[in-house]
């Protein structure tokens, strides 16, 4: 990639680490592991937090330190592009916001409940319910299921929440119809085309109402006017619902329209003002 990746300030995380007991009246409160951690009382605005990040992958004998001591705060409304070289963590980091994926240390909390939710303390059963209340995802491919229709896409994970399957379906034609694909509700996913597919996933994204929408390389896949139809779409999307977004791309141009973009780069993060980003 010969994109210009300017490094111009890096983040901080807060000195003053205080330890308390995280209390908490969400459906997610009995799967919590009980007791007393550190907790750093979430900055107003901020929807996610990330403190002193670390994640090593084992290879044989050597590790892979994918990135160390990552610290810094996604606000409620940004639209955060991250971006850096292939094989930079992107994907990690963004599984690791979404609690897909564990640190190796360091913690990520998320805004709910006060002082702030730690990810990694979550047993998997909270995790799945985070994820879904939470999170939406888009990834690079769709990952439709193509025995079913885009509407039983879209509305799979309301059944996975137990919704009522009419009520379900309903909202999910009101999400297909969201992402301009009204009338291809009941064709099934694999007799979309890759732009139309992104779109479904996109609405399955966001059937369930979340607050984050997590999104890796989204248009990745895509030529070029069905990729800018697709991130246009997202940006849309990304205020008309009031989202919090974090999409990692490789595209810089896209990324250039982003109120925020962090680089991953070295296994650090550094902040980027997105008007100096080259456009390709
Ligand atoms: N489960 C795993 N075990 C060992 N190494 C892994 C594992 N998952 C990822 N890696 C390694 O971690 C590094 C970062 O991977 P990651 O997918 O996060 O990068 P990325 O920045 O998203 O790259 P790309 O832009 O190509 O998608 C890579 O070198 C990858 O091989
Ligand atoms: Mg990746």
């Amino acid at each position: 990639m010969g994109h210009r990746m300017p490094h111009l300030r890096c983040t901080r995380g807060p000195e003053n680490n205080a330890v308390g007991a995280l209390k908490t009246g969400s459906l997610v409160e009995a799967n919590l592991h009980q007791g007393e951690w550190q907790v750093h009382p979430m900055e107003k605005g901020a929807i996610l937090r990330v403190e002193g990040l670390r994640k090593v992958y084992r290879s044989g004998n050597s590790d892979l330190v994918l990135f160390d001591n990552l610290s810094f705060q996604i606000d409620t409304g940004e639209m955060l592009a991250i971006v850096g070289q292939s094989g930079a963590g992107k994907s990690t980091l963004l599984h690791i916001l979404g609690a897909l994926d564990s640190a190796t240390s360091g913690e990520v909390y998320f805004q709910e409940p006060s002082p702030g939710l730690p990810l990694s303390r979550l047993s998997e059963q909270a995790a799945a319910e985070f994820r879904n209340r939470q999170i939406g995802y888009v990834w690079q491919f769709h990952y439709l299921l193509p025995e079913f229709t885009a509407l039983e896409n879209v509305a799979m994970p309301l059944y996975l929440r137990g919704v009522d399957r009419r009520k379900a379906e309903a909202e999910a034609a009101r999400w297909l119809a969201e992402v301009g694909l009204a009338e291809r509700g009941h064709h099934r996913s694999g007799e979309l085309s890759g732009g139309e597919q992104q779109r479904v996933s996109l609405a399955r994204a966001l059937v369930t109402s979340p607050k984050v929408l997590l999104a890796d390389e989204p248009t990745g896949d895509l030529d070029g006017r069905t990729a800018e139809a697709v991130f246009e779409l997202i940006s849309r999307l990304h205020s008309a619902y009031r989202l919090t977004s974090v999409i990692v791309t490789h595209n810089m141009a896209f990324a250039r329209r982003c109120s925020r973009v962090l680089c991953l780069a070295d296994g650090a993060v550094s902040e980027v003002i997105p008007e100096s980003l080259s456009s390709p």
